[in-house]
């Protein structure tokens, strides 16, 4: 019978000394197609990736809503204007001269929740006074005109709010927010 062992351990020593070590050539061929093959698997995993992270972006009609542009050309002084931006009330008050020296005039010693109505509202446009329409207690929509101050009233539990909307009495811990919004003119804002 064939001593299989026999053959193969002679093949093992057929095989020259040559052949088991890598020459400096050979060694950075080796090295540069390992490089390669990482890199183009690092180039799939990342267009396989793509995908789906761009599935997660905002939809183009969520990111139109993300802001609005309103005109308050129309808004006449003393008068407000409701919008809905991501959702929720914003109140655009054009106030009077009256109504923002009352703001102004309010000691910050006096206030639940301190803050200058200059902090609230864009330099040179103190008229305008842009807030979130909900109220800070537990989120009813407060009533332009009413209350003490005469600036909003919360019907649900009382909270008083000033011109500037800044909580004066009731329950509500914080004023009304001031949400991020900029003058694209005299008479256009795009909010958020
Ligand atoms: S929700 Fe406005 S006072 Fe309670």
């Amino acid at each position: 019978m064939p001593d299989n062992n026999s053959s193969t351990s002679k093949s093992e020593q057929n095989t020259t000394p040559s052949q088991n070590v890598e020459s400096p050539k050979d060694e950075s061929r080796r090295k540069l197609l390992t490089t390669t093959a990482y890199t183009a698997a690092g180039v799939g995993a990342v267009c396989a990736l793509l995908p789906f992270v761009d599935s997660m972006n905002p939809s183009d009609d969520v990111q139109a809503l993300a802001s609005i542009e309103v005109d308050i050309s129309n808004i006449a002084e003393g008068q407000e204007k409701k919008v809905m931006w991501r959702g929720k009330p914003v109140f655009i008050k054009h106030r009077t001269k009256q109504e923002i020296e009352e703001a102004k005039s309010v000691p910050l010693i006096e206030l639940k929740d301190p803050e200058e109505d200059a902090k609230r509202v864009k330099p040179g446009k103190e008229q305008w006074l842009v807030t979130v329409g909900i109220c800070t207690h537990l989120g009813c929509v407060p009533i332009g005109g009413q209350g003490e101050y005469k600036g909003w009233f919360c019907p649900c539990h009382g909270s008083v709010y000033d011109t500037s909307a800044r909580i004066r009495k009731g329950p509500a811990p914080k004023n009304l927010a001031v949400p991020p919004y900029e003058f694209l003119s005299d008479t256009k804002i795009k909010i958020g």
